[in-house]
């Protein structure tokens, strides 16, 4: 579970230990990240580890990997929840340094890739496994000013897609979690009337009951209101 320090995919993570899942959680802030794995343990997950890297990093991927299948064995999940809207406040795209455009890149897409390359690589071998990303609705509308963070998320459904027809033992996932009352709504949209958002927790619980009910078509891009259904 990468990005599982805070927001959604903290969430994810205890919606899956409390479902009697081994979890390792991953996020760059060692700090925050050992106080969001205290909070889950806390609540009633035992097998629950944090690993603090950045997915961004290239040098990070076989350290991420490897130690994760140390701690709980070969990883039958993977969800990719870190992302990074890169410069803040968001800037139009051609005013976007192209080193900006591609640090956003790095973290959203490369990043995952290099993870999935490794982890779904193990799970076609053994015929078997899940891997799910973190979409957002800037993946397929165009809004001003969420450019390079929309591209890496178009990008990323595409490999989604893309994986799954080439990889038929593994399913591959894209979910748009829908607004969410995180940091990252807040460093995007300041103003934004955060009694509106989804609750972090609520969206968790959800896609996790979704992925526990396994009828999923593999290389599906869907909505949180398309998954309730
Ligand atoms: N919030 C929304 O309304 C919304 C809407 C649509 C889609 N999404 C998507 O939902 C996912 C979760 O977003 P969120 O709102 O929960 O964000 P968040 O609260 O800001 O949490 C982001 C998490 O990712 C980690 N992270 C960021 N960069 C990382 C890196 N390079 N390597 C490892 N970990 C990294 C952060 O910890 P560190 O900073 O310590 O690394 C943190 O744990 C993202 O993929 C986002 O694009 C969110």
């Amino acid at each position: 579970m990468t990005g599982a320090s805070r927001g959604l995919g903290k969430e994810v993570a205890r919606a899956l230990g409390r479902r009697g899942a081994r979890v390792v959680m991953v996020a760059r802030d060692g700090a925050a990240l050992a106080e969001a794995v205290r909070e889950v343990r806390a609540d009633a997950v035992r097998d629950v580890h944090g690993l603090a890297f950045d997915v961004g990093r290239k040098e990070d991927t076989h350290a991420i990997t490897g130690a994760a299948s140390a701690l709980v064995g070969p990883i039958d999940l993977l969800v990719h929840a870190a992302s990074t809207l890169g410069p803040l406040p968001m800037p139009l795209l051609l005013d976007t340094a192209c080193e900006d455009l591609a640090a956003v890149l790095e973290v959203n897409l490369v990043g995952p890739f290099r993870l999935t390359k490794v982890i779904a690589g193990s799970m076609a071998l053994r015929r078997t496994g899940t891997v799910v990303f973190v979409s957002s609705d800037a993946a397929v509308e165009a809004y001003p000013r969420w450019g390079a963070y929309g591209i890496s998320k178009a990008a990323q459904d595409h490999l989604t897609r893309v994986l799954a027809a080439e990889l038929p033992d593994v399913h591959f996932l894209a979910v748009d979690p829908g607004e969410m009352d995180t940091k990252m709504h807040a460093d995007a949209l300041p103003d934004a009337d955060r009694s509106a958002l989804a609750s972090p927790a609520d969206v968790a619980e959800q896609v996790v009951a979704w992925l526990a009910r396994g009828r999923q078509r593999s290389g599906a891009r869907v909505t949180i209101a398309e998954l309730a259904r």
